[in-house]
């Protein structure tokens, strides 16, 4: 962490902060660094290298020291809200925005010179009372000389209207839903309120230097009825502690600004797995956390296959929606196996009931017979032991399906039994990727023809990357929005869950 910003009177007059251990909050710019930090091959990734593979929405310059400008080599669209209109090839000193031009010029010159990434935040005025908040990464590329002479970059903005003079009360959003998406569950949020037909309700989120954060709506909640999406996967940098207390203090904001109803929708609900004492004295975090999420003053919590339902259930007071992803995954595996026989496996005796469920109406679908098995699994100091293996798998293509895949160690020794065991055609389903640690080399090793995963948590691009060409990801938009509309209007939960959202089978 830096103090640049405030040291020198350069950077100030152009940023309220500068980061050379940059973590950026925003989707984008988590996307770039996670892409420079994947391609790093000693100091820096080639210029060649990153640029091969700009998936992520983000830009690169090249260094034209002869000049002290930089000329954009790919990414004019995506910068353009800082530059104007640009055109790839143009340099810096051309943009139609001066500041705007200087500000990248002062920010790929710092990280050239750090010979690190570099992260900026800055407020846009647009007009009136319009405001941006700006978060801006640039990162030092090399060339094929080796020297640093390129940057790679990327931008966040989000727009809000400023808040009014403080004796006026900030203006209420006109949605009859207000719905707000914090952190990295952002891009989720925006397709869910784009399949609600509304606007993602906008918010601020600050991190202080001490790392102590500030989450706040920028938007009247008076009377409305408000969810907050947040997955709470853990990912470098934010635990899903972290996650879980922004969100936490984000409810009690909403409360105190006089919500009527806050739901809080965590498609990735962590600590479930601790659901009751395997050990004396153990903790019963699922408890926990509902005790958490009532006390802060949440009216409803909504979650996609939640580990254990029951526990899921028993642990809240309040109302406690368990969506999940069958539907979907019934959908896709109907029409990727077809006629072929087929078996759905699981990975561990926990999960027999969900996998059983998910045969049941997958053979409804497919209008044939469909086997099952499972698996014997057992987990103690972090070693997953048991062999046992029951199934009829033999000549058939398998679908292992699980809730999650963390570490991958349970799908991997799954797949080996059932090749043992003679499946012809191994599938992994799982609702939430975590891919923690090293699951995608757990998983290349083991006889995987697929893996499919739902989009409850944001996969980083280092992990796609990995896994990539074996991995699937369905949305699980349209079944979040279609609860929220059904749970906002009075409708049926049951019945989404049965034919799951817009008439899946
Ligand atoms: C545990 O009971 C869960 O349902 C998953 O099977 C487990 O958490 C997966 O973890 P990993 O991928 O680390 O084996």
């Amino acid at each position: 962490m830096t103090t640049l910003a405030q040291t020198q009177p350069y950077l100030k007059r152009l940023f309220e902060r500068i980061d050379l251990a940059p973590r950026p909050i925003g989707v984008e710019t988590s996307r770039a660094l996670e892409h420079w930090r994947a391609s790093r091959r000693g100091v820096a990734p080639t210029f060649a290298d990153v640029v091969a593979d700009l998936r992520h929405g983000g830009f690169a310059f090249r260094a034209v020291p002869e000049a002290r400008d930089y000329e954009i080599v790919i990414g004019a669209k995506a910068v353009a809200p800082l530059l104007g209109a640009v055109a790839e090839g143009a340099r810096l000193s051309e943009a139609p925005n001066r500041r705007g031009a200087v500000r990248l010029r002062r920010l790929f010159d710092e990280a050239l010179r750090a010979g690190e990434p570099a992260l900026v935040e800055f407020t846009l005025v647009e007009k009136g009372r319009d405001r941006a908040g700006v978060e801006l990464l640039a990162a030092p590329l090399a060339l094929a000389d080796g020297a640093l002479g390129a940057v790679l970059g990327a931008l966040n903005i989000q727009r809000y209207e400023a808040p009014a003079p403080a004796h006026e009360p900030p203006p209420a959003t006109d949605e009859p839903i207000a719905l707000f998406a914090l952190g990295s569950s952002r891009a989720l949020g925006e397709r869910v309120a784009r399949e609600l037909a509304i606007t993602l309700s906008p918010h601020e989120e600050r991190r202080f230097e001490d790392e102590e954060r500030k989450t706040r709506p920028l938007v009247g909640v008076r009377d409305k009825d408000v969810y907050v999406l947040a997955s709470l996967e853990g990912e470098t940098g934010d635990s899903g502690a972290d996650k879980l207390l922004r969100l936490l203090f984000f409810i009690g904001a909403l409360r105190d600004a006089g919500a009527a109803r806050v739901t809080a929708v965590t498609p990735y609900l962590c600590y479930a797995r601790k659901d009751r004492r395997t050990k004396p004295l153990d903790p019963v975090a699922t408890r926990y956390v509902a005790q958490l999420l009532e006390a802060i003053g949440a009216d409803r919590i909504v979650a996609i296959d939640a580990h254990n339902i029951a526990a899921f259930e028993n642990a809240f007071r309040i109302e406690a929606v368990a969506l999940d992803a069958q539907a979907l995954f019934a959908r896709y595996f109907a029409h990727r196996l077809g006629a072929e026989p087929a078996a759905i496996v699981s990975p561990d005796l926990g999960g027999e009931k969900r996998a059983e469920l998910f045969r049941q109406r997958l053979e409804t679908i497919l209008a044939h017979p469909v086997a099952k098995g499972f698996m014997d699994k057992h987990r103690s100091m972090g070693e997953i032991a048991g062999e046992i293996f029951a199934g009829d798998v033999a000549g058939r293509a398998v679908v292992i399906l699980d809730d999650l895949i963390s570490s991958g160690g349970t799908m991997a020794r799954a797949a080996r039994a059932c090749r043992a065991n003679g499946a012809t055609r191994i599938f992994l389903a799982a609702t939430h990727g975590l891919f923690a640690r090293d699951a995608d080399s757990a998983l290349r090793e083991a006889p995987i023809e697929e893996i499919v995963v739902t989009d409850t948590v944001a996969l980083s691009e280092a992990v796609a990357q990995r896994l990539r060409g074996r991995l699937v990801t369905l949305g699980v938009a349209p079944l979040l929005a279609e609860a929220i509309a059904r749970l906002h209007s009075g409708g049926s939960i049951d019945e989404l869950l049965d034919t799951g959202p817009k008439g899946a089978p």
